[in-house]
């Protein structure tokens, strides 16, 4: 392959050199762009063919469906790997040894605590507040009580702060869900591992024994893996670019929260769930909503089906699909929502318009399944997201402080007025 691409304006030829990743992607360099024509830009919105960033953390190719986290694959990390393991991985770059994960952990432990005034912030929300945004502000609020983590040109207040966020935003997690429950906002147990002590944190009643069950504790850690990271999408886009002024971790995550809120993003999985208890409602007949999802006249679609970027298959679904029904066979779940997925699920597999469009369960839609068979509130299917996600923003964020990317701020294209004189208030 060459190694420029021309591109000629009026006559003149720009050449701008290919740069070529380890994956033999390519991209064409137009970081001299502006300056050698004379001020031409390009136009992309959505990003669609516009590579924000070099990144070494995640490689996802969608058309093989393939993902890798620093060059080991989904499928290995999600099988061999724990959570903790894999956010180490992310943020740091290799699989960590023994120590330096007992290291990491014990980091994480010791920055665990959350300041009890946040309670009064909780108490201040309503309970019918989203969860998305009530985690949102309660992660930027970290930054007042821990004001030296905006300090992000000290690396080891870096360090100590990538540890406080790893630690505290569980806990923010566990409030979060127990304040619309009703329940007293407790500290788990430094004692147990970290996925472990997320599910004591959100489930332990005030009046009993918490008891861990290996099949949910193993659903949940695949679940937080499969969801670690996924390159640049819309919320880690904006974790990096509101990083990118030098803005602190907490604020920086806290706006990737609020974009992975949207229903076009980590909304979807509780979209998945509306539209079974829809289904529901309606007398339960999949087979009337397979026909509606068909009809082109029709705007309903299958939610927890298609995927944008996997065209084949979604790697994650695949891995999530075993965990799913080891959940569902250890915990005897009958429920009416749960059997109308299945139902959906080996309909559309066996289905000639699904099956030549290659529309497959994708990850939220077996995601959503665990999360509700678990006794998950639908509500809070996007924060778990957020809980696994939480390293990928991490990851993303250190990398574009070490790579010292400049400020993110795209250019337009001004399609409004041309000057025009001011008037007076009595002439317009
Ligand atoms: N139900 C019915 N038909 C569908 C569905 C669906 N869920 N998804 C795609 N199709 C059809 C389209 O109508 C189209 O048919 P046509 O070729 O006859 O016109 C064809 O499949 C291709 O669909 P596109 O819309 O071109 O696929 P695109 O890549 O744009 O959309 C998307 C992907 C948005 C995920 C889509 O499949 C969808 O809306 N799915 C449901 C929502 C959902 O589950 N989103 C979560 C995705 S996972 C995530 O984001 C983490």
């Amino acid at each position: 392959m060459s190694k420029t691409a021309t591109l000629e304006i009026d006559g003149k030829k720009h050449e701008f050199p290919l740069i070529v990743g380890t994956e033999n992607e390519v991209a064409i360099d137009i970081k001299t762009l502006r300056a050698v024509t004379g001020g031409v830009t390009t136009i992309d919105p959505g990003y669609k063919n516009t590579g924000a960033c070099e990144s070494a953390i995640t490689f996802l190719n969608g058309e093989e469906g393939i993902l890798r986290y620093r060059g080991y694959s989904i499928e290995e990390l999600a099988e061999k790997a724990d959570f903790l393991e894999v956010a180490y991985l992310l943020i740091f770059g290799e699989l960590p040894t023994q120590e330096q994960l007992d290291k990491f952990n014990a980091d994480i432990k010791e920055q665990s605590v959350v300041d009890d005034d946040i309670k009064k912030i909780i108490d201040a929300f309503p309970k019918s507040a989203h969860p998305m945004g009530v985690l949102s502000s309660l992660t930027s609020a970290l930054t007042a009580f821990n004001p030296s983590s905006v300090n992000v040109d000290s690396e080891e207040e870096m360090y100590k702060t990538v540890c406080k966020i790893m630690g505290k935003f569980p806990v923010l997690v566990a409030w979060t869900m127990r304040k619309k429950n009703g329940l007293p906002l407790n500290y788990g147990d430094s004692s147990l591992g970290y996925v472990e002590n997320i599910l004591k944190m959100m489930f332990s009643k005030p009046n009993e024994d918490y008891k861990q069950n290996e099949i949910l504790v193993n659903a949940l850690d695949k679940l937080l893996i499969l969801h670690a990271d996924h390159e640049q999408n819309c919320s880690t886009s904006t974790v990096r670019i509101v990083g990118s002024a030098h803005t602190g971790l907490f604020a920086s995550i806290s706006s990737g929260i609020s974009a992975l809120w949207g229903p076009l993003h980590g909304g979807a999985n509780q979209a998945v769930l509306e539209m079974l208890e829809a289904i529901k409602e309606d007398g339960g007949d999949t087979k009337k909503f397979m026909a509606k999802a068909k009809d082109k006249e029709d705007p309903f679609r299958l939610m927890g089906f298609g995927h944008r970027v996997y065209k084949n298959f979604d790697p994650r679904a695949k891995i999530i699909k075993v965990a799913a029904d080891e959940v569902l066979a250890d915990l005897g779940v009958e429920d009416p929502v749960l059997d109308i997925a299945k139902g959906l699920a080996s309909e559309a597999l066996s289905d000639e318009y699904f099956v030549k469009r290659k529309l497959y369960p994708n990850v939220d839609f077996y995601s959503g399944i665990i999360y509700r068979s678990m006794g998950i509130p639908v509500e809070m299917f996007t924060v778990m997201f957020a809980l696994g996600r939480l390293p990928g923003w991490i990851a993303q964020w250190k990398e574009m402080r070490a790579r010292k990317e400049p400020i993110g701020r795209p250019r337009q294209i001004y399609i409004g007025e041309n000057l025009r004189d001011f008037k007076t208030i009595e002439k317009r």
